[in-house]
């Protein structure tokens, strides 16, 4: 290996094994790594891929509980199943590790003892809720009672499902805890904690001030939010029985943090892979010149681009990371994909029902990546892309050279004699293309990388249709030669760009080709097949996919979700008390228009509206910014409760309430009268 080449280590979300994955998984993380690693590994780099499965976390020991087995018997199935899954969608890691393993207990324990010893970590005791009869602590989600908020009496002690509010055990009423069902005491009990507020200046000016350019806005934005809200201590240790002990004789009992023993799993994970390979482990984490890249979706950006940072940044050994492309989430069939309602694509399913797809998946989700914004899958549009982009441009391309080469030259590859300007011009522009999809995915763009290739493909198609090689070979069969060396040429080309991208369909096309796989440098020249070559006859790459097949997922959506499911899921707040009429008529509704609207800086949740009521214009908050754009709310109607007494708020005073309902999903619907009012219009 030469010292000279660059050192990547890249690394995708360690996924829970507490269940399948899904199309989501996909999407959101591991195609794009794979294109990215893929290609990496086409241009020479040194590149290790590194995953796993991330085996400790309350969401395994719920789940453990709920199926009345072991935390290990769980990660243990999913484990096995989810590395066949990644496998057989070609994601090509050089190591799948898990978390439960020895070498990353240790690593982990020796990461905590590092920093422990530098006194980086601070110790705080703090009351928790405790079950005396379990004799546990207990996490958040192990705690039930009424929901401060709402009434609901079913709320867990971190979040209201029937509100959506984010609760803490404490506000809650009447806590009782799932393991026992007895109501839980306070009980004392020492933490150690990362002191997140020491790195802030350094934080914004590493990545708010550094990354702006070349990290994508929503990780820089989201980091920037998280800094400007002040990072607040966050305890490292929790009182579980399942995860990585706390290295220390007086934690009996306690476990590495989730989030803090998890990525530490990629630096295990190279550990095993270099045991195997024979390789040295360290340079792929502690040479300066190793470009250490986190893929993710965006759930986990904190964790991510902050507090592993800050793990890594106060240890001292580590090298930072050089990116954090996290794409947001993708959609099924226009909805949020969920796990409990069975909203989902799951990948085994998949690869049962839809053998030899593989690559028509990557395909599609890499067309449709959430890469700068939500974005959805629908299987009328996975049909549409097969049939009109897979078949009809790609597929069809390689096979009209294949078979064109069989019909009139047996099979061997004719000579580029006499090229003329047509043939010249177009592997002159086909010869571009490596750089622009080069320049795509440099810049973590795959959509666009993907496009570019497709473009290759129909400009090949485009040759064909104007030279008409299957009309001159009449006339001027010598011509003929020189044409199809050319689709030749751009078929070759695609075998090798098409890698990263579709890795099955590539080594099919080379397999016809006869032609081997030597590196991205390979692409853009007009030579890679030579005059006499055999090549193989045509095989089918893409079948034409019917109706039936889209139908057939449609209804297994369906049936597999719960039909009421709206009924079903949403809980209906309980009914309040009774009040009389005078009560009633204290209330002053009425019907104003919104004027004008902006977002509220420091918040994520308020929108600041102004609002003509009839009586008066007034400025009122609305927590809705996360529903709507301060541009679309202008000019609406709405229904203010215009005598609530005014409150201050983010430096601001909020007059009045604005009514809203909320649908199923949890979308936000103005009240207003079905029909436009006057400004003023009282409610009654
Ligand atoms: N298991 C986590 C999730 O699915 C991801 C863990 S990534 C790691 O959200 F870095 F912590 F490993
Ligand atoms: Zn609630």
């Amino acid at each position: 290996m030469d010292s000279n080449q660059e050192r990547y280590t890249v690394t995708a979300a360690l996924p829970y094994a507490n269940g399948p994955i899904h199309l989501g998984h996909l999407a959101g993380v591991y195609i794009s790594a794979d294109i990215f690693v893929r290609y990496l590994r086409l241009k020479g780099k040194d590149v290790l891929f590194v995953c796993g499965s991330d085996e400790h976390g309350i969401a395994i020991t719920m789940r453990a509980r709920k199926d009345g087995t072991t935390p290990q018997a769980i990660v243990d199935k999913y484990h096995e199943q989810i590395a066949g899954s990644f496998e057989k969608f070609g994601i090509s890691f050089d190591v799948y590790s898990r978390t439960s393993s020895p070498t990353h207990h240790e690593t982990a324990s020796e990461f905590f003892t590092n920093l422990y010893e530098k006194n980086i970590l601070e110790e705080q005791v703090s009351e928790q809720f405790y079950d005396a009869t379990a004799k546990e602590f207990l996490a958040d989600r192990y705690i039930k009672g009424t929901c401060p908020r709402c009434g609901f009496e079913e709320a867990y002690g971190d979040q209201c499902e029937n509100c959506g509010s984010t609760l803490s055990p404490q506000e809650l009423i009447n806590p009782t805890s799932m393991l026992s069902g007895e109501a839980p005491v306070m009980k004392q009990t020492k933490h150690w904690y990362l002191p997140m507020g020491q790195y802030e200046d350094w934080l914004r000016e590493w990545i708010v001030e550094g990354h702006k350019e070349d990290w994508k806005p929503n990780v820089v934005g989201q980091v920037k939010s998280w800094l400007d809200q002040g990072l607040r201590p966050r305890a490292m240790t929790r009182d579980l029985e399942w995860g990585v002990a706390v290295p220390l004789p007086e934690a009996e009992g306690k476990v590495l943090y989730v989030w803090f023993d998890a990525p530490i799993g990629y630096i295990s994970a190279t550990k095993d892979w270099a045991a195997v390979a024979n390789k040295d482990w360290e340079p792929y984490w502690k040479d300066e010149n190793t470009k250490l890249v986190h893929f993710i979706g965006k759930d986990n950006i904190v964790f991510h681009a902050i507090i592993f940072p800050i793990m890594l940044k106060a240890h001292g050994d580590f090298v930072l990371p050089d990116n954090v492309p996290a794409n947001e989430f993708l959609n099924l069939e226009g909805r949020k994909l969920s796990t409990s309602r069975n909203w989902a694509v799951w990948l085994h399913e998949y690869l049962e029902e839809l053998p030899d797809k593989e690559d028509v998946l990557r395909y599609v989700l890499t067309a449709n990546s959430p890469e700068t914004k939500d974005n959805d899958f629908s299987w009328k549009d996975y049909q549409t892309r097969n049939n009109s982009e897979l078949v009809a441009i790609l597929g069809n391309l390689v096979n009209r050279a294949v078979v064109l080469t069989h019909k009139y030259f047996d099979g061997k590859v004719p000579a580029a004699n006499d090229l003329q300007p047509i043939d010249k011009q177009t592997l002159a522009t086909m010869a571009e293309f490596p750089g622009r999809i080069e320049q795509s995915l440099d810049r973590y763009k795959f959509r666009d990388a993907l496009s570019q290739l497709m473009d290759l493909a129909r400009l090949g198609n485009k040759y064909l249709a104007d030279t008409e090689p299957w009309k001159l070979i009449k006339q001027q069969p010598d011509r003929v030669e020189a044409v199809l060396n050319t689709a030749l040429q751009i078929t070759a080309n695609l075998a090798i760009l098409a890698e990263p991208f579709l890795p099955q369909t590539a080594q099919k096309i080379r397999e016809m080709l006869h032609l081997d796989l030597t590196g991205w440098a390979q692409a853009g020249k007009p030579d890679l097949l030579e005059a006499g070559q055999p090549i193989e006859k045509a095989t089918l790459l893409f079948e034409k996919i019917e109706d039936s097949l889209v139908e057939a997922q449609l209804n297994k959506l369906m049936e597999n979700t719960p039909q009421e499911e709206t009924q079903e899921e949403v809980v209906v707040a309980p009914a309040k008390d009774e009040i009389t009429f005078d009560d009633f008529v204290k209330m002053d509704m009425r019907v104003g228009t919104i004027t004008a609207a902006e977002k509220i800086k420091k918040s994520k949740k308020l929108l600041k509206l102004t609002i003509d009521t009839g009586l008066d214009v007034r400025t009122v908050l609305s927590g809705i910014a996360l529903h709507f754009t301060a541009e679309e709310v202008v000019g609406q109607q709405v229904v203010l409760l215009a005598n609530l007494a005014p409150r201050p708020m983010m430096g601001e005073v909020s007059q009045g309430m604005v009514l809203m309902a909320e649908d199923a999903e949890g979308n936000l619907r103005f009240v207003r009268p079905t029909e436009p009012v006057n400004n003023g219009a009282q409610i009654s």
